[in-house]
């Protein structure tokens, strides 16, 4: 790229001018801690629905790289430098700082506890790569064209202003670099058996996600997401993740109907899942897409199209 593109391309998005410099896996490790502006950066009318109680954060930390992130893996290599955008935990964080070593992740996120979770995790795992952050989305405590990768699972749903954080993936995103993002389409659902009650129960959910500022059918939207945010060559896919314990992603959403006073929704919900053949199947959406690449390079790249995993 030249240097006329990227100072296009970095104007853009970027509301002050950053200095910019290529970047190695200690440049991401000696990246500023935030500063405490947090609550100005989040938007008053936003809400995380899940909530971090530790039903709902013991929800996420089951989720691992090689489950959640398997349709990023392949744009990953050893001495990468990766941003997880909203990483929660940290334990999809921690299977992508393995895929990278000795380049370095570093996870954000605005719930602080998570973080924690996350940092003792890798303490105990002796993983030295891997750094946790409190941040925002919509503030990447990074500089432009600062990181290899942007990864981002299950955030973007829950964002009012999803589009303010791409256009902050596409600015610290190195050109040549590559973002991957996975999120929900809650019309995608697939309970079975099926009953007007559960499908109302979760129709309830869906409005309290989208109260608080979200969009449950997010993943419909992020081809035109990341197109509005620079990237093109969008390439996207699709899975149903089924969940091994119907119950207790049903706890999980009852419990913040319960908090919503919604109790003979969320009672639908606990009652559907003790039935011994129910099944409860997530759609998800993924998108991987190059920053500011020439189609011929992106085609090369691309990992083996014959065996190219599906998403997740
Ligand atoms: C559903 S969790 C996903 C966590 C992890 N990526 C995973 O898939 O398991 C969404 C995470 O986004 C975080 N979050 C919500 N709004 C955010 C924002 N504006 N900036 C950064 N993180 C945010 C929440 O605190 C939460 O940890």
């Amino acid at each position: 790229m030249t240097e006329d593109a990227g100072q296009r391309r970095r104007g853009r998005h970027s509301a002050a001018p950053v200095k910019t410099s290529r970047h190695s896996a200690p440049a991401l490790a000696q990246v500023p801690a935030p500063q405490p502006q947090l609550p100005q950066q989040q938007r008053s009318d936003e809400r995380y629905t899940p909530g971090l109680a530790s039903r709902a954060v013991a929800f996420m930390a089951g989720r691992r790289a090689e489950t959640h992130a398997r349709f990023f893996l392949p744009h990953l290599a050893p001495g990468l430098n990766v941003l997880d955008l909203g990483c929660g935990p940290g334990t999809i964080t921690l299977g992508l700082a393995a895929a990278v070593a000795p380049g370095a992740v570093l996870g954000i996120d605005a719930g602080s506890e998570q973080l924690e979770l996350g940092q003792r995790a890798a303490t105990a795992e002796g993983v030295t790569n891997v750094r946790f952050d409190q941040a925002s989305a919509y503030a990447v405590p990074l500089a432009n064209d600062s990181v290899d990768r942007v990864f981002s699972h299950a955030l973007l749903e829950h964002l009012a202003e999803p589009e303010r954080a791409m256009a902050e993936a596409y600015r610290v995103l190195a050109p040549g670099g590559v973002i991957g993002v996975c999120c929900p389409a809650w019309d995608g659902f697939l309970l079975a058996p099926g009953s007007e009650e559960v499908d109302a129960a979760i129709a309830r959910y869906r409005k309290l996600q989208a109260a608080n500022g979200g969009d449950p059918l997010i993943g419909r939207r992020l081809g035109t997401l990341l197109g509005g945010a620079g990237f093109t060559q969008v390439r996207l896919d699709a899975r149903y993740e089924r969940y091994v314990d119907a119950y207790r992603i049903s706890e999980y959403l009852a419990e913040q109907l319960d908090t919503e006073g919604e109790s003979s929704h969320a009672d639908t919900l606990r009652q559907w899942a003790t039935q011994p053949a129910a099944m409860f199947a997530q759609a998800w959406v993924s998108a991987t897409a190059p920053a500011n690449r020439r189609p011929s390079d992106w085609d090369a790249e691309r990992p083996n199209r014959k065996a190219e995993p599906t998403c997740g």
